[in-house]
This record gives structure tokens, sequence and C-alpha cells, in this order.
């Protein structure tokens, strides 16, 4: 593991590559008590000539910098961090996978560590980054998951700070993810406002894929408005699609849209492929959406677990991520 403590009278302190271990931390350590946490995560892969690939690192560690911001943690240099994560990936390049579909999970994390039951901005701080091989999210290929439409519990909200990696936002979505499960949906789908606009899913970004009134096809997601968390796959969905889809006469859209708008596009038939994005699964096809009391079809027929655009996005991805297909994103 990876760590580099910071102190405000002293700065960032030298960085370690250690075995991994516990860390020994006072109970009074603010990072217990006032959430003091911010975490990203990413992934290395191995290319057929074995050399170790990061995807898009840079967009982490803004990513992370950013987090940390907003909860008075320091801000770190980016590029240092990539350096030093490249060096513990060489310590640990034996737990690099090289088969495609697996991979070494990174995730960078940042605590407060004073000791103070003082509320106030911490003064020092832990950055660490720990890391854990992993396989194929849908090992026997893909399987479709079913989302329950979730209004009574809000992930994030207008001026909060959903679209910040804290670990604060995480907890509070586990009680309404058990009660989903119960009645047989795997996700929540946040909603947002009396509106009902489609936020997020999970832990991942929320894309839909409808034919619009007149006839387009319409790759959409919903805007970067502060409560959507700014995925590094959504964008590079977002990216791909304008290079690649929109010449074929695609439309791509960040706006705003609504679960109502969704259903009336399913019952005119015009939901073509509904699907979460991020970095663990790449990409997640959705079946179902569970939604005041009925089953909204995201358009897979009975058969299919997963639809043609969806699966194109990921074999786009993964082409880049293993470096089959060079690209600007290391
Ligand atoms: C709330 C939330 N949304 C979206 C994502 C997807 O982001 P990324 O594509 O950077 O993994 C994640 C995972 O990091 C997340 O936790």
């Amino acid at each position: 593991m990876l760590s580099i403590e910071w102190t405000a009278n002293g700065g960032w302190h030298a960085p370690r590559i250690t075995p991994y271990q516990n860390f020994s931390l006072d109970p009074a350590t603010c990072v217990f008590h006032y959430a003091f946490a911010a975490f990203d995560g990413l992934k290395a892969y191995k290319d057929s000539s074995n050399n170790t690939r990061l995807f898009r690192p840079d967009m982490n560690m803004q990513r992370l910098n950013k987090s940390s911001a907003r909860i008075a943690l320091p801000a770190f240099n980016g590029d240092a961090l990539i350096e030093l994560i490249d060096q513990l990936l060489k310590v640990d390049e034996r737990w690099i996978p090289k088969e495609r579909g697996y991979s070494l999970y990174i995730r960078p994390t940042m605590i407060g560590t004073q000791k103070t039951l003082g509320v106030g901005p911490p003064g020092s701080a832990l950055l660490y980054v720990i890391t854990s091989p992993v396989g194929p999210y849908y090992p026997t290929g893909f399987k479709a998951i079913n989302l329950e439409a979730t209004d009574y519990a809000v992930r994030a909200w207008p001026g909060g700070v959903g679209d910040k990696k804290l670990a604060a936002n995480y907890a509070p979505c586990i009680v309404p993810q058990r009660a989903a499960a119960s009645r047989g949906f795997q996700q929540n789908l946040w909603l947002f406002g009396e509106e009902e606009y489609i936020t997020e899913v999970g832990t991942m970004n929320l894309f839909a894929v409808i034919k619009t009134k007149d006839g387009q096809r319409e790759l959409v997601t919903a805007p970067l408005d502060g409560t959507i968390l700014e995925g590094v796959t959504r964008d590079s969905i977002l990216t791909l699609a304008r290079e690649r889809l929109e010449p074929q006469g695609w439309k791509i859209s960040e706006r705003k849209f609504t679960m109502k708008e969704l259903a009336d596009a399913a019952d005119d038939g015009r939901l073509l492929e509904v699907f979460g994005a991020g970095t663990a699964a790449v990409v997640s096809p959705v079946r179902n959406i569970g939604w005041k009391g009925r089953l909204v079809n995201c358009g897979l027929h009975d058969h299919e677990e997963v639809g043609p655009v969806t699966l194109q996005m990921k074999n786009w991805i993964e082409d880049i991520q293993y470096g089959v297909e060079e690209s600007i994103w290391r």
C-alpha cells in the first residue's frame, strides 16, 4: 500500500510504500466522528504486451481533489500521485491479472486524522492507496438488472455534495438498497423532485437509448448539475458517442429527463435500452424499472441480457482499457 501523511504545518510528508497493514488511530480521530473521508476508484489493466495501463487516471485525481477540498482536506498534485501509483503497481505487479475482463482495482482514499472532537478543518490527513485484483463483473456474461425507482429517499440535492465522492454519500444508500432488494430489485434508481427527474442508479451513472417522437435515435444522460457524480465512464461514453454515433445521425444529450418520459417512451415502444455506467462493470444493462406499482420495460426481450448500444460501449471502452485500440486516454 501507499501512504502519504499531511500536516497543516509540514505539508505533505515523504510517501511510503509498505506491506498492506492496519492503521492505529486515536478513537477521537475526526474521520470516525465527522466523516472526513473522500475516495476514488480506478483500475489497472494489462495489455497483450504485458504493459500495465491506467484508464484516464487524471480524471480520478481531479475528482479526488475536488471531493477532498469540499471537506477541508488538503489538495495534492494529481500527476505526482499517478507517478506514485505507478511505483506501487510495479511492486504489486504480480497482482495485476492478465486476462481481458480482469484488472487491479485501485482505491485512493483521503481521511482527516486529527485527534479532536472539535468540529473544524483537520490539521492532519492521510492519503493512502490500496489495491485488489478483480474479475469480470458478470463472470457468466451480462445479466440485466432490475431497478426500483426511488422517491422516498434522496441521494443528492441541489447545493449538496452528490457530485463528490465522499464516504458520507454512500452509507445512507444502503438501507434503501436493502429495501429495494427485498422487493426483487438489485439497485435504486434515484429520482429527484416532484418532476421525478432521473439522476443515477446505485453507484453508476444512467444512460437511456430512446427513439424520439420524430424518429431520431437519442442517447441521453442526466446533466452535471451538482447532484450527479462526474463519472469517468460517463464522460468516456459521451465522448465516444459524440465521435462515433453523432456522425450517424444520433442525438447525444446531457439533459434533464423524467421517469414519466422514460415510461411514455416505453409505452410507445421507443425505449430501446437503459444501462448504468461505472468503473466496476463499465456498463450494466437494465431490464425493468419498478415505478408506481408497474414495471417499465427497458427494451430487452425476455431472452436478451444486453442491448447493442450497451454492448458496443463496453467493447469500445474495454478495447482502449486493454490497449487493443490506442487512445489518448492512457
Ligand atoms: C454515485 C456514483 N455514480 C457514478 C459512478 C461511476 O463513476 P466512474 O465511471 O468514475 O466509476 C460511481 C462510481 O464511482 C458512483 O459512486
